[in-house]
């Protein structure tokens, strides 16, 4: 049976939010303990961070604690998953400046994920305009660095959310360009989405498409129960549901879609005390219910948050106390990474050399330069 093997990572920008959780942390997490995986390689992309982020290493260095202790504390176990730190792996570098001859201007240019956060980085095309900062080179050139990350671990399957799908759709051109110029050193790999649409792309709290951290609407794995509260309290719902007894939308409602990315089927019974009120109380067993109650109208906005309130606190209390304990012991989390780093690399480099052996540019291996040496005296001897 052929290998199955996981590579997925983030970039250390910053604390890992509730969207991370549920579009691809939680998922690692039941991954890891399917059980399915030969090998699942968990990478903290901070070489990535800097293709944006060139004027601020100190940032990307300082997240890349945080975004450990975000991985540890969700789950991540460093005894089923190897977690590891990208720069520290010269193979990836390697590997990219071999890809980059397979992929052109034009292919780059039209990979949408890349065009989307040019926009928003607000990079132009132009040279010569002085207000405003060009496209760096590294961070044009990302995804095929990307690939090289994937190919690297001959991973098979890449959890992630659905921004990096045009990554992976880059990475399996690049193998097969590579295989078949080559020979066939490296493996195609297979993009794994979440399976919920809310999960898919959870909302910002404001309601606006995307969490992210410029934009003040994430709701951080790490925040207290009373910030979690704050930011519930404040979060968009629908926007015509003035009085409770109004009828209310569910679609677009993001209470409802976090809902439907967080709630289980025990916290109807577990949390039913949040739709007892003073006036009105309901007795729900599952969210279809409670949808339907809110378009009927009579379900107030502050009873739904408080459900909802109390349905992330579920998942993030445990969350929470595991960072706590982890916090306490960062000579830990560090060793995590430095052996995590050290069995990446050994893997890296076997591919590195499978790569190197396609290409015939091994010149210098075992046996390789023997056969080298009598085909060059063979060619002068004529
Ligand atoms: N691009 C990913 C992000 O924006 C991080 C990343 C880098 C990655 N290399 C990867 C994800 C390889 C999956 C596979 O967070």
């Amino acid at each position: 049976m052929p290998k199955k093997i996981i590579l997925t990572g983030d970039r250390p920008t910053g604390r890992l939010h509730i969207g991370h959780y549920v579009g691809s942390l939680r998922r690692r997490v039941e991954l890891q303990e399917s059980g399915e995986f030969d090998k699942i390689f968990i990478m903290i992309a901070d070489a990535q961070a800097l293709t944006d982020n060139a004027g601020n290493p100190e940032k990307v260095r300082q997240n890349i604690i945080e975004v450990a202790l975000d991985y540890l504390s969700a789950g991540l176990d460093p005894e089923k998953s190897v977690i590891f730190i990208q720069s520290q792996i010269s193979e990836l570098t390697e590997l990219t400046f071999f890809y980059n001859n397979l992929v052109t201007v034009q292919r780059l240019r039209r990979n949408p994920t890349v065009k989307a956060e040019i926009q928003m980085r607000g990079f132009t095309e132009s040279e010569d305009n002085d207000n405003k900062a060009g496209i760096p080179v590294g961070f044009f050139c990302y995804p095929i660095s990307q690939a090289a990350d994937i190919t690297a671990f001959k991973a098979t399957t890449v959890p992630v959310g659905e921004d990096q799908e045009p990554m992976i759709e880059q990475t399996r051109e690049i193998v097969r360009k590579f295989n078949s110029t080559y020979g066939p050193a490296l493996v195609e790999p297979e993009i794994l989405l979440p399976d919920n649409a809310a999960c898919l792309r959870l909302p910002g709290t404001d309601g606006k498409a995307k969490m992210s951290k410029s934009l003040g609407n994430c709701i951080y794995l790490s925040d207290p129960a009373d910030v979690v509260w704050e930011k519930v309290r404040g979060m968009y719902t629908d926007p015509g549901h003035l009085q409770v007894s109004d009828p209310g939308k569910v679609e677009g409602n993001t209470v409802f879609t976090y809902l439907d990315a967080f709630c289980k089927p025990e916290h109807f019974d577990k949390f039913a005390s949040c739709f007892v009120g003073k006036k009105v109380s309901f007795e729900f067993h599952n969210l279809d219910e409670v949808k339907a109650q809110y378009r009927a109208g009579g379900l107030g906005d502050m009873m739904l948050k408080n459900f909802l309130n109390a349905v992330l606190n579920d998942t993030l209390e445990p969350i929470r106390e595991r960072r706590k304990e982890l916090e306490k012991n960062i000579p830990y989390v560090y060793e995590v990474l430095r052996k995590g780093t050290e069995e990446a690399r050994k893997v890296a480099s076997q591919t590195l050399a499978d790569v190197k052996a396609a290409m015939k540019i091994n010149y210098f291996d075992e046996g390789v330069l023997d056969e080298l040496i009598k085909e060059q005296q063979l060619k002068y001897s004529e």
